[in-house]
């Protein structure tokens, strides 16, 4: 790779902030964030140093799924603002270097959309084959729910016209007929009416129940196969929008999500969230040991060189542990979300990282670090900055989508409406915005803002980590992870000790002599190599550490 590449294929190493205006910054003061708020806070964004922003959805919305429950596929939810509030605030973040990417909830819509209202009024709307509908009693679909603390069956009857619709996540979302031109038709019209105002790609949601046509009437309308529609919108996006991205939510084990990418070719997903990596962190933190982690890494398909995974922490959604054995799940409940009220639909937990870690600060920045120094691009979630907690009074998912804290103030500086008018409660407890907050950190030099601050800028310096190979080095403690990314100039070996006790990491690097050195890129100091290539590296209990490997005549930056 050349550096210039990094500029063409910038995904690959982006640094993506997941939010929702709705409980960013409020600026109007009614309670509910804003696109004036998040206006407001781009520089802040930019002093972080993300490079790209993911807007959850904005559109209006009946509001029973936190706005995934779309009702205008083209509009602006007017608690929020407007198309040129939008506009202006993609025009403002470009400015700061920052591309805006939105989510594309396109599975399904709102059971309030006009399409969905006009399609149950009568068997003869022209609207009625958007959604998929069937006139004989549907067998027992409860174990294929996504929400089985909601649902029982992927079908609803709906009185007026006697027939059933499908709906894989909420009743009151029913899903699009994709094998329908006429949707297709809609959803490319859609992905180009935002991309005509700027944005720079979609946050693709649902993308397997999108494509899963087994319900739906057979090969109708010329669909030849899901992935040859995914490779057309792809091929969509290419056309109108020259470096356009699709991130896209597959939560599936990794050889399927290769074929989500487009195999070798590439040409289908550009990106993918890396569930199955991020679900195995957690068994390797609960455990103390590497391992689980290390094979889910390595065992990775490899995809093309403009297909990329993306790394995350925790999301908006549980932190689901669908794709650990009953066992697994339970040692990470166990470890992490022990009691009911921090799990949710047998699956996954409710909470942030820093209070599963008991706020420990040397792990919280150990799993930071870690998750800088993977391949692929990384994601957070507003407030894993700061190590904002969760509201365990929230009903499920909801307990992660509290307002943003900005200073101790009221409400935590998010808005100066009274309480009871927030879009969500604020956090209380010990992860309040009295003690975690955004103005206390950004005095502060050691704070956790300035530390993940400081695990972007390195991100950004060493494309290596968003483009190279990605190699475990053999060492002794299975506490310990220690892995290699390299090209052309050199290479950066990351070490990280998920567990308490201090270790000293024996390592042998290929290539190196006597006159290399490991150079510390995260604090000062560094680490002598012999003749042979051999380097000791000390960590403290959950001790983290990114050294370059640096040749005499190296001229990377350090
Ligand atoms: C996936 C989203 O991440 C989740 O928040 C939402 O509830 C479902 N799709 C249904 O839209």
């Amino acid at each position: 790779m050349r550096i210039t590449d990094t500029s063409d294929l910038w995904w690959k190493t982006a640094v993506v902030y997941c939010l929702d205006v709705e409980t960013f910054f409020d600026w109007d003061g009614d309670g509910t964030g804003d696109f004036a708020g998040l206006v407001q806070r781009v520089d802040y964004l930019a002093g972080l140093g993300i490079t790209c922003l993911w807007l959850m959805p904005f559109y209006p919305t009946a509001d029973r799924d936190d706005g995934y429950d779309i009702t205008d596929f083209y509009g602006v939810d007017p608690r929020l603002g407007t198309h040129g509030d939008v506009v202006e605030l993609v025009r403002t973040a470009q400015d700061r270097g920052i591309r805006v990417i939105v989510d594309l909830v396109v599975n399904h819509t709102s059971d309030k959309h006009p399409w969905f209202r006009s399609a149950r009024s009568s068997k003869t709307s022209p609207y009625r084959d958007y959604y998929v509908w069937r006139s004989d009693t549907p067998p027992d679909t409860s174990a294929e729910v996504v929400f089985p603390d909601q649902e029982d069956s992927i079908w609803e009857l709906d009185e007026k016209t006697g027939e059933y619709y499908l709906h894989r996540f909420y009743k009151h979302q029913p899903d699009l007929d994709v094998t329908n031109q006429a949707v297709r038709d809609e959803i490319a019209k859609v992905m180009g009416f935002w991309i005509s105002l700027g944005i720079s790609g979609f946050r693709v949601d649902a993308v397997p129940f999108l494509l899963q046509t087994d319900d739906m009437p057979e090969g109708a309308d010329g669909f030849a196969d899901p992935h040859a529609y995914l490779r057309y919108l792809r091929s969509f996006l290419g056309r109108r929008s020259a470096d356009g991205i699709m991130l896209g939510e597959v939560n599936l084990p990794h050889p399927q999500q290769l074929e989500f990418f487009g195999g070798p070719d590439g040409d289908e997903l550009t990106m993918q969230f890396d569930f199955i990596a991020m679900q195995n962190m957690y068994l390797s933190l609960a455990r103390c040991d590497a391992a689980a982690l290390v094979t889910a890494l390595e065992q990775r398909p490899a995809s093309s060189v403009s297909s990329q995974w993306a790394t995350f922490v925790r999301n908006h959604d549980e932190l689901t542990l669908d794709k650990l054995s009953d066992d697994e799940r339970q040692e990470v409940f166990a470890a992490f979300g022990p009691q009911e009220n921090m799990q949710v639909y047998g699956r996954g937990l409710v909470r942030r990282l820093p209070p599963m870690l008991a706020g420990d600060p040397r792990r919280i920045r150990m799993v930071y670090s870690l998750l800088f120094s993977l391949p692929g691009t990384p994601v957070l979630f507003y407030g894993e900055e700061i190590g904002m907690g969760e509201n365990l009074d929230a009903s499920g998912r909801m307990a992660v989508r509290t307002p943003m804290q900005w200073s101790s103030a009221r409400n935590g500086g998010f808005s100066s409406a009274p309480p009871s008018r927030l879009a969500a409660p604020v956090v209380t407890g010990g992860f309040a915005p009295e003690h975690v907050n955004v103005a206390q950190q950004r005095q502060d030099p050691d704070s956790l803002l300035a530390f993940i601050s400081m695990l972007v800028r390195r991100y950004r310096e060493c494309p290596e980590l968003g483009w190279s190979h990605f190699q475990v080095l053999d060492q002794p403690h299975a506490q310990v992870m220690a892995h290699l990314a390299s090209w052309d100039d050199g290479s950066l070996v990351a070490v990280h000790n998920l567990g308490p006790e201090p270790r000293t990491v024996p390592l042998t690097l290929e290539g190196c002599e006597a006159d290399h050195r490991l150079v510390d890129l995260l604090t000062v100091g560094e680490v002598a190599v012999d003749g042979a290539g051999r380097a000791s590296v000390e960590l403290d209990g959950y001790g983290y550490r990114w050294l370059r490997v640096t040749a005499p005549q190296s001229r990377r930056l350090l």
